[in-house]
Formats: C-alpha cells, structure tokens, sequence
C-alpha cells in the first residue's frame, strides 16, 4: 500500500507465475474513488487496507475501466461492505455487470462525459478493450493531471509503488495491436491521448509514470 501521488493511494498484488502486478487506487477526495476491485481473491487482500486508508471517509464511487476479473472481479464483494458506493462505467460494461446479477445499481458514462465533485474532474474516454473491442473507459484526473491508464500501459515485473520516469508520447506511440486490434479504433485513441498532458499515469499492471 503506497501513498503513490499527492491524494491517490495504490494497493497492489504481485502474481509470480505470470510476473505481473495488479493495481487498485484510492483518490481520497472529497468523495473517494475507488479504481477497479481486483479480482475476487485481490479484492480480499485490499478491504482492510482500503478501510484503513479510508478511515471515517466514505467511499463514494468505484471506477470499472472494462468488464474483465482484475477491473471488477471483486465489485460483489466490495459492495458487500460499501454497499452506497456506487460503480460508474461504460453502458456495455454496465450490461455485462446486470447479465452476470452483480449490480443494476450503476452510473453509465458516455466518453466525453465528466464527473465532478468540489475537489477531483474526472474525464471518460473511450477505450475499445481487447476482448470484442468492447466499449470500455480510462479517465484522466483533471485537477491533479492523473490518467488511470488501465490495461493500456503496461509492463511485467513486481510494481509494488513502483515509479518510473516517462515519456506519454512515446507510451502512446507504443499501444500495440494486441491491445486496441482494430487499427482505425487504435488510430482514434492515440490520437485522442496525444492531446492530454498527464502528470502522472496510475497504470493498471506496472511501474507508474511520472511525466
Ligand atoms: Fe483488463
Ligand atoms: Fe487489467
């Protein structure tokens, strides 16, 4: 559990049989975020953390980027005890969460769309994930310059707080076909990503970026 960047808190599970690090955050604002669940059995490990880090706080909303177990494989469990939280994402996520009996109880986003609270603007944008290139979500911070970059910058090896140096134009020159397969849709994104100028990049898998 890491203090990462200003008021975002990371927790982190390290599986070494596949050498890959799985990241959830906190933005401990006004009205907290959570950012993805983990999985079932990761989402275990993170609830006395996250209640510690949260304190007398009340976590408000779970961000869900895409329908996948590390995104939201926990979010049963981690309404269970936050059961007010509410999750916010994509309407094709969303319809695959109310298909599997997990929740009806959503906020969907469209890209373009924000939310905002007195002390965070978070700002959706599509991201056609890897399976059927289903219509998912990253969100980019406004306020602090943070972009919950998901599964699209990634790297292997054990990121428990780990923060490297980064270049965001050279990260988005880098989305490979394997994660956007559809050459027009990865074209739209990069282009689209290339105008922010993140801070921070709070990755789903690996090493952080600081830019
Ligand atoms: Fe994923
Ligand atoms: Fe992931």
């Amino acid at each position: 559990m890491y203090n990462i960047y200003e008021d975002l808190h990371q927790f982190s599970s390290y599986v070494p049989p596949i050498d890959l690090t799985f990241h959830q955050y906190l933005l401990l604002a006004d009205e907290p975020v959570l950012f993805h669940t983990g999985s079932v059995q990761q989402t275990e490990s993170l609830l006395p953390l996250l209640k510690e880090v949260l304190g007398s706080n009340i976590l408000k909303y779970i961000f869900i980027s895409h329908f996948e177990s590390d995104e939201c494989g926990g979010l049963s469990l981690i309404l269970k005890h936050f059961p007010d939280a509410k999750p916010v994402c994509s309407e094709i996520t969303a319809r695959q969460l109310s298909g599997f009996g997990i929740t009806n109880n959503i906020i969907i986003k469209k890209p373009g769309e924000k939310l905002i609270s007195n002390d965070y603007e978070l700002e959706f944008i599509s991201y056609p994930s890897e399976m059927h290139l289903w219509e998912g979500l990253l969100v980019m911070e406004n306020k602090r310059g943070i972009f919950f970059s998901s599964d699209l910058v990634f790297r292997f090896g054990n990121a428990n707080g780990a923060v490297i140096e980064g270049d965001w134009q050279k990260e988005i020159e880098n989305i490979t076909p394997q994660q956007v397969p559809d050459p027009q849709q990865k074209e739209k994104l990069q282009n689209t990503l290339k105008k922010l100028s993140p801070k921070f990049v709070a990755t789903g898998h690996g090493a952080c970026l600081k830019l």
